[in-house]
């Protein structure tokens, strides 16, 4: 088994060409190991196309600068494929913290939760960030995680030098995790994307069946979340899309923006878009979160609770709701529904306003159904009441497929906007 190696010490001219150089067909773990250690920093190790590397230990990178991919970038099946095995130990398939520029492209990893089973404490298929900066992981496929989260950039734990700018694009991820709790009570749910980096970029994923968060945006300071889709199993319930409920960086969301994403709910999504530490759950971290941030151009349609949902934030906050798909089945109160008006709300809100008692507090991580009316009396209490809605953007087109019931009563805007 040979690998593909380059060196990105060596100049320009003696470089292999990639195309021609050797790919691995076969072997496990140690075959991509070993590749990475004698390679060392600017390692390429490529799979070939078609390839089924069975691991049951994770595989590392071990320099600055290196790469996994399959040989010719492709970017459908043939993609070359890390699986964990069953009976194995591993629940991460590839390791990168701590190394910078380091590429994770064209593959295919297979968790295999369901041959290799739950693994309670387990890390997420892909742990990439730390003390890093230039990480990319574009192309791949990650599903069926063992562990909590189908991708996770950590962060470095140090806000003076935090991980920055990972680049995390056209991947197509999920299934991530399934309902409820196992016999013994672990969590089976797992994100999509797991984001806990500054300064990064988030973009045209697909994210389908995530049973927790979809994308979940660990403050993550700078960083842009836009042109992703991400949807609900049609199986398992999707606890939320998007979530900005979660306090790091000391809570600060500044210069985050969540753009054009789309969500569909298949069997449900509880939440479209989280925002605030009072979301999930009550004060969970210390409220109020941070922004300011941006929430513009995001669809939200079919099965969703909470589309979009505010409660503990301060410092910030735009949020438009563009060509809100509608919520075809649940016409009933809820001022996302009301497409095709594009509607701004800027939102330097007044201390965050305690509306939910503590009693109602979603319990931890893991909350139940709920009922549609909660995000339009959410938000129409955290409006400034002295300023009116900026109405200012073109209205965005109607969705067609969308009637409103004939028994929904008309609304008129002034009703709404009071
Ligand atoms: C971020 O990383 C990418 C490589 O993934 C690089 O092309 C880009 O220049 C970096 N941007 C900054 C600001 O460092």
């Amino acid at each position: 088994m040979k690998a593909t190696l380059k060196n990105s010490l060596l100049t320009a001219a003696t470089l292999p060409a990639i195309a021609s150089a050797a790919c691995i067909s076969s072997g496990n773990q140690a075959t991509i190991q070993n590749a990475l250690q004698s390679g060392g920093n600017g390692a390429v190790v490529q799979l070939c196309p078609g390839a089924v590397i069975q691991i049951t230990d994770q595989i590392s990178f071990t320099a600055d600068n290196q790469e996994i991919s399959t040989q010719g970038y492709p970017t459908d099946s043939s993609r070359g494929t890390i699986q964990v095995a069953p009976g194995s130990s591993a629940s991460t398939l590839i390791y990168g913290k701590n190394f910078n520029n380091i590429r994770i492209k064209n593959l295919q990893l297979e968790g295999n939760r369901g041959g290799a089973g739950l693994f309670p404490g387990g890390a997420a298929n892909i742990e990439i960030g730390g003390f890093t900066t230039g990480q990319t992981v574009s192309n791949v496929a990650s599903r069926n995680p063992r562990g909590w989260s189908c991708l996770h950039a950590i962060g470095s734990g140090d806000n003076n030098n935090p991980c920055k700018n990972v680049t995390i694009v056209n991947n197509d991820i999920g299934p991530c995790g399934q309902s409820g709790t196992d016999a013994n009570g672990n969590g089976q749910w797992a994100d999509g994307i797991s984001l806990d980096c500054t300064a990064s970029l988030v973009q045209g994923n697909t994210i389908n069946g995530p049973t927790d968060g979809g994308i979940v945006i660990f403050g993550s300071p700078g960083s842009t979340i836009t042109g992703n889709t991400i949807i609900s199993s049609p199986d398992y319930v999707g606890f939320g899309a998007i979530n900005m409920v979660d306090g790091e960086y000391d809570g600060s969301y500044a210069g985050v923006s969540v753009t054009n994403n789309n969500i569909q709910g298949q069997k449900l999504f509880n939440l479209g878009i989280g925002i605030g530490a009072n979301v999930w759950s009550f004060g969970d971290p210390p409220p109020p979160l941070k922004g300011p941030a941006t929430v513009s151009g995001n669809t939200i349609s079919g099965h969703v609770s909470f589309p979009i949902a505010i409660n503990g934030w301060s410092n910030g906050l735009t949020v438009c709701f563009s060509q809100f798909a509608c919520c075809a089945h649940e016409w009933s109160a809820n001022v996302f529904c009301r497409s095709p008006e594009t509607l701004c709300r800027v939102f330097p809100l007044p201390t965050p306003a305690s509306l939910m008692p503590p009693s109602a507090a979603l319990p931890s991580r893991a909350f139940s159904t709920r009922t549609q009316t909660s995000s339009t009396t959410l938000l129409d209490s955290l409006e400034p009441r002295t300023s009116s809605p900026d109405l200012s953007l073109p209205p965005a087109t109607p969705p067609t497929s969308c009637a409103r019931p004939s028994h929904f009563p008309t609304r008129s805007p002034s009703m709404l906007d009071r």
